[in-house]
Order: structure tokens, then C-alpha cells, then sequence
């Protein structure tokens, strides 16, 4: 399995000092390409904290994070987006759309910041917006859509120019059962397809259904399994 990311003792501290909270406190972690992982952990673990750094949304206070074999935990803020245009798809607990744009838009706009055209840029959102079964919904605004529509719009937009790694942290937590299920069922498929896929939660009935389940505590990773319980589609 070749390696896709590789976390070696990283730390973070927020407020340095006296009321210094250890985040992350020594974490290393591997995971391969083609992995489907679940991170779970109480409130306050470190969770997003972790999601950050794998995500290059932020950089460790010591320790190193290789991405692709690419040491990333020192880079500038531009280095990073650049990084985190090619690698990574997002999936946020709270949608994160623009409310005034459509469906079509919101999946469209990462992909103006890449700089590709307009006739593939619509190409691709129209593909992964039907991939979501959002195809009947494009010109609908957020507003206009469930919670679990618009999380769908949210993967469409993560997945539209099939980024190696999927990231989602707590992508269910603001969904009923059914829906929660229902974008479940498509984070597996991306899996299927081939995509390294993330889940962060403090959900235990959405860890069980990862591959491998790592939990952390206080900032540490206290257990790594591979679930026996898991069921492959
Ligand atoms: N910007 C910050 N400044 C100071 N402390 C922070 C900051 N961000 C997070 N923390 C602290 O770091 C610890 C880990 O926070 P983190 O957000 O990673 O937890 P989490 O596991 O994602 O929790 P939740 O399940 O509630 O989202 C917590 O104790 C939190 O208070
Ligand atoms: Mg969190």
C-alpha cells in the first residue's frame, strides 16, 4: 500500500504559556492510498484540530506531516492552497454554501479559484452534482434544498475534479438518520471508486462503518483497528 499521508510527532499548542492547550500531543499516523478511516473522539479530543492539519488548513507546532511524501508542515499559506487544490475535497458538518449561488454554482466556484474554463467547469459540476443524485436540482439555491440536498451539493463540490483524498469532518452531524444514511451511502461509494476517504466524527454508529477506526483522547491517539465489523459494499 503506497503511502498517502504521514503524520510524524506532530503537536499542536494553542496560547503557548501558562493557559497552553496540547491539542495534538505527539501524533503519528500513517494511512494509504485507498483507505477509508474513521477518526472518532470525544468533544475537545482534537478532532477538527487534526482534520486541519491533514487538510493543510493549518500547520503543526512541531512535528512533521508528509502528504504524498511531500513534507507540507512548513509551508506558506500559498503553498498550502495550492497543495490543498490538488489533494483535497472538504465536506464541513455545516454545508458551508454560498447562499446566494445554485447548487451548479456553489460546485462550480473551487473550480474558478483553479482556474478551469467555463465549459468544463459546468462538465464536471453538472457530473458530480447527478453522482449525487442531484441531477433534477442544479439552478436551486441552498435554501431551497433539505439538509441533506445540501450536504449532497457540498460532496458534489468536494469531488468535482476527483481530488485524491476526501476529508469530512462530522459530515453528518447536522442531518436526520435518513439523510445521514443517505450521504453514508455515498461517501462508500467514493471509497469503492478508489478515493482515500477521512471521516472525523464523535459518532460511533458512522465510525463502525470505516474500514480502519482510530481514536483519539486528549490529543492522542489512544487505539488504530482495522473494524471487525466492517462490511464491504
Ligand atoms: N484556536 C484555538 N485556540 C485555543 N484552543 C483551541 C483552539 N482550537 C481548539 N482549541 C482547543 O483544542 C482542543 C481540541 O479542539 P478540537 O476543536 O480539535 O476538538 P474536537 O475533537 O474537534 O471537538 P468537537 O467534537 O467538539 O468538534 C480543545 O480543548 C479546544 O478547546
Ligand atoms: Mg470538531
Amino acid at each position: 500500500m503506497k503511502k498517502l499521508v504521514e503524520v510524524k510527532d506532530v503537536c499542536k499548542v494553542y496560547n503557548p504559556g501558562e493557559n497552553e492547550v496540547r491539542a495534538l500531543d505527539h501524533v503519528s499516523l500513517i494511512i494509504g492510498e485507498g483507505e477509508f478511516v474513521a477518526i472518532i473522539g470525544q468533544s475537545g479530543s482534537g478532532k477538527s484540530t487534526l482534520m486541519n492539519m491533514l487538510g493543510c488548513l493549518d500547520t503543526p507546532t512541531s512535528g512533521k506531516y508528509f502528504l504524498h511524501g511531500q513534507d507540507v508542515s512548513h509551508m506558506t499559506d500559498d503553498e498550502q492552497s495550492d497543495v490543498r487544490n490538488r489533494e483535497i475535497g472538504f465536506i464541513f458538518q455545516g454545508f458551508n454554501l454560498i447562499p446566494s449561488l445554485t447548487a451548479l454554482e456553489n460546485v462550480e466556484l473551487p473550480l474558478i479559484y483553479r482556474g478551469v474554463g467555463k465549459k468544463e467547469r459546468e462538465l464536471l459540476s453538472m457530473n458530480a452534482l447527478s453522482k449525487v443524485g442531484l441531477g433534477q436540482r442544479m439552478t436551486h439555491k441552498p435554501n431551497e434544498m433539505s439538509g441533506g440536498q445540501q450536504q449532497r451539493v457540498a460532496i458534489a463540490r468536494a469531488i468535482a475534479q476527483a481530488p485524491p483524498i476526501l476529508l469530512a469532518d462530522e459530515p453528518t452531524g447536522n442531518l436526520d438518520s435518513g439523510s445521514s444514511r443517505e450521504i453514508i451511502s455515498i461517501i462508500k461509494k467514493l471509497y469503492a471508486e478508489g478515493r482515500t476517504v477521512i471521516i472525523i466524527t464523535h459518532d460511533p454508529g458512522i465510525a463502525k462503518q470505516a474500514r480502519r477506526i482510530i481514536t483519539i483522547s486528549d490529543g492522542r491517539i489512544v487505539s488504530d483497528i482495522i473494524n471487525p465489523d466492517y462490511v464491504e459494499e
